[in-house]
C-alpha cells in the first residue's frame, strides 16, 4: 500500500507521498514542499537521497554491497574487472562474445595521442599524481568536445570506452613521469591490470614481466573500488554532469573530490598514518588521540556514513592482502604488525563500538598496495582507475533519463539588508 507522510505548517496538514525503493529505506518526496514556503535541511546529505538509481545497493547495517544485484563478494571471486565494467554499464553480465568484443573496444583505445602526452611535460617530479590525473582527465574533454552531444547514446557510450580505456595509461604515464622514466606504451595482449603494471614497472622496449598473483589481486581492488552509490565523487560527477558539461570534464570535478582524505585520499592516509605511528608500543598513544574531541587527528581507515557493521570491501580486501603479502615476502612487514595490532586495540574500545567504527576498505588496500611496490601518492589513483566504471554509469545513467540541474538551496544566516558604507566612514 502507497505509505504518505503529513506535515503540518502553520496549521495547515501537508501530505507527501512515499517513493518505494527495491531494496532498503522507502524516502519521502518532498519536491512538492516549496510550494508551502519551506526548505528541508540537510548539511551532508545524511537523510537526503539525492537520486533515484539502479546501479549499486549497499545495505550498511548488514555489510551488504551489490552491483547491478550482484554481490561484491561474488564478482570479486569469478569476475574481472573488464567484466564488472560491462555490468555497470551494461546492467547485465556480458556473454563471451559480448565481453571479447568490449575487451577489444577498451584495447583499441588505451594509447594516448602523442602529442596529448605532453600535458605530462607542466609537471615537476615531485607534482603529486593525483594532481596529473584530475589534469589529464580534464584534458581529455578537449580532444572530445566537437562531437559532444550527451543525448546522443553513441556519444555516451563512447565517452565510458574513452574513459575506462585511457584512466591506466594516464594513472601509468602520472607514475613514470614522478619518477623521471619514459613512458610505457599499452600491450595489447595483456589484461587490464597487467597493462597497468607493465605501464607502471615495464621498461620501454622490454617484455612485459607481470606477477599474476599481483595481476589478480589488482584486478580484484579494482572491482571492490569500481562504484558505491552516491558516495563525494560520485555525487560531484552528477553534480557537475547536471550542467550539461562535457563528460571528461565532470569525471575531472568527480576525481579532485575523490583525493581528499575523508573519500578516497584515505588510503594514502593510512599509510601515511601507519607510518607515523611506526611501532605497536606507540598505538595506545594514537587510538587516544583519535578518541579526544579536542584532537583533530583521527584513524584513518576507520568509520563510513553507511556501513555500520562492517565494510565488505575490507573483509574480501584483507584476505587478498594475505596473498600479496605472502608473493611478496612481506608477510613479516611491521607496518601489517601496526595494522593489525590497531585494529585489534580499536575494536575492543567502547568509543569505536558505540560509534560504529570498522575498518574500511582503505585500511587494508593501503597495505597490499604497499606491499606490491606501489608507491604511496599512487595509492589514490589506482582508487581512481577501480572507480572510474562507477562514475561514468552514473553519469549515464543520470543524462540518458529526465533530470534536473543540481542546484541545492541553503538556511541563510548572515547579515540583513543594509546600506553600503563609504571607506573613510568605516
Ligand atoms: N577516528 C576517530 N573517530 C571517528 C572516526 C575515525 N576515523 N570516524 C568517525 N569518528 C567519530 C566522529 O568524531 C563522531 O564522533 P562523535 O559522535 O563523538 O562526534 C562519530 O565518530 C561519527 O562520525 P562522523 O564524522 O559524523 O561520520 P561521517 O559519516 O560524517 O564520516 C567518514 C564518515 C568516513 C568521513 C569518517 O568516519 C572518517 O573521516 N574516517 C576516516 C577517513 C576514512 O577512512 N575515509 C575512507 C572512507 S571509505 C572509502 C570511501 O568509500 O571513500
Amino acid at each position: 500500500m502507497a505509505q504518505k507522510v503529513e506535515i503540518v505548517i502553520d496549521g495547515k496538514t501537508v501530505e507527501m507521498p512515499v517513493l518505494e525503493a527495491a531494496e532498503g529505506l522507502n524516502v519521502i518526496d518532498v519536491r512538492g514542499l516549496i510550494k508551502e514556503g519551506m526548505f528541508t535541511f540537510d548539511p551532508g546529505f545524511l537523510s537526503t537521497a539525492s537520486c533515484d538509481s539502479r546501479v549499486t545497493y549497499i545495505d550498511g547495517d548488514n555489510g551488504i554491497l551489490l552491483y547491478r544485484g550482484y554481490p561484491i563478494e561474488q564478482l570479486a571471486e569469478n569476475s574481472s574487472h573488464l567484466e564488472v565494467c560491462y555490468l555497470l554499464l551494461n546492467g547485465e553480465l556480458p556473454t563471451q562474445a559480448q565481453l571479447d568484443a568490449f575487451i577489444g573496444d577498451i584495447n583499441e583505445r588505451m594509447p594516448l595521442d602523442d602529442h596529448f602526452k605532453h600535458i605530462f611535460d607542466g609537471f615537476t617530479e615531485n607534482s603529486h599524481p593525483m594532481s596529473m590525473v584530475c589534469a589529464a582527465i580534464a584534458g581529455l574533454a578537449s580532444l572530445f568536445h566537437e562531437q559532444l552531444d550527451i543525448s546522443d547514446a553513441g556519444y555516451r557510450k563512447e565517452a565510458a570506452l574513452q574513459l575506462i580505456a585511457k584512466i591506466p595509461t594516464i594513472s601509468a604515464m602520472a607514475y613514470k613521469k614522478s619518477i623521471g622514466e619514459d613512458f610505457v606504451e599499452p600491450d595489447p595482449s595483456l589484461n587490464y591490470a597487467e597493462n597497468f603494471l607493465h605501464m607502471c614497472f615495464g621498461k620501454r622496449g622490454e617484455a612485459p614481466n607481470i606477477s599474476p598473483t599481483l595481476s589478480k589481486a589488482l584486478d580484484k581492488i579494482f572491482i571492490l573500488h569500481a562504484d558505491h552509490e552516491q558516495n563525494a565523487s560520485t555525487s560531484t560527477v552528477r553534480m557537475a554532469g547536471s550542467t550539461e558539461c562535457n563528460p571528461f570534464a565532470a569525471i575531472a570535478a568527480g576525481t579532485a573530490a575523490l583525493w581528499g582524505p575523508s573519500h578516497g585520499g584515505a588510503n594514502e592516509a593510512v599509510l601515511d598514518m601507519l607510518l607515523e605511528i611506526g611501532d605497536v608500543s606507540k598505538i595506545e598513544e594514537y587510538v587516544e588521540k583519535a578518541k579526544d574531541k579536542d584532537d583533530p587527528f583521527k584513524l584513518m581507515g576507520f568509520g563510513h556514513r553507511v556501513y555500520k557493521n562492517f565494510d565488505p570491501r575490507a573483509t574480501v580486501m584483507q584476505s587478498s592482502a594475505h596473498a600479496v603479502l605472502e608473493e611478496q615476502g612481506a608477510s613479516n612487514d611491521p607496518l601489517l604488525e601496526v595494522a593489525q595490532n590497531l585494529e585489534k586495540i580499536a575494536r575492543e574500545q567502547d568509543y569505536f563500538i558505540d560509534r560504529k567504527l570498522y575498518p574500511n576498505i582503505d585500511f587494508y588496500s593501503g597495505i597490499t598496495l604497499k606491499a606490491m611496490g606501489i608507491p604511496i601518492p599512487m595509492f589514490t589513483v589506482l582508487f581512481t582507475l577501480g572507480r572510474m566504471p562507477g562514475w561514468i554509469t552514473h553519469w549515464t545513467e543520470m543524462v540518458a533519463n529526465p533530470f534536473k540541474i543540481a542546484r541545492p538551496r541553503q538556511l541563510y544566516l548572515g547579515e540583513h539588508k543594509r546600506d553600503y558604507t563609504n571607506i573613510e566612514n568605516r
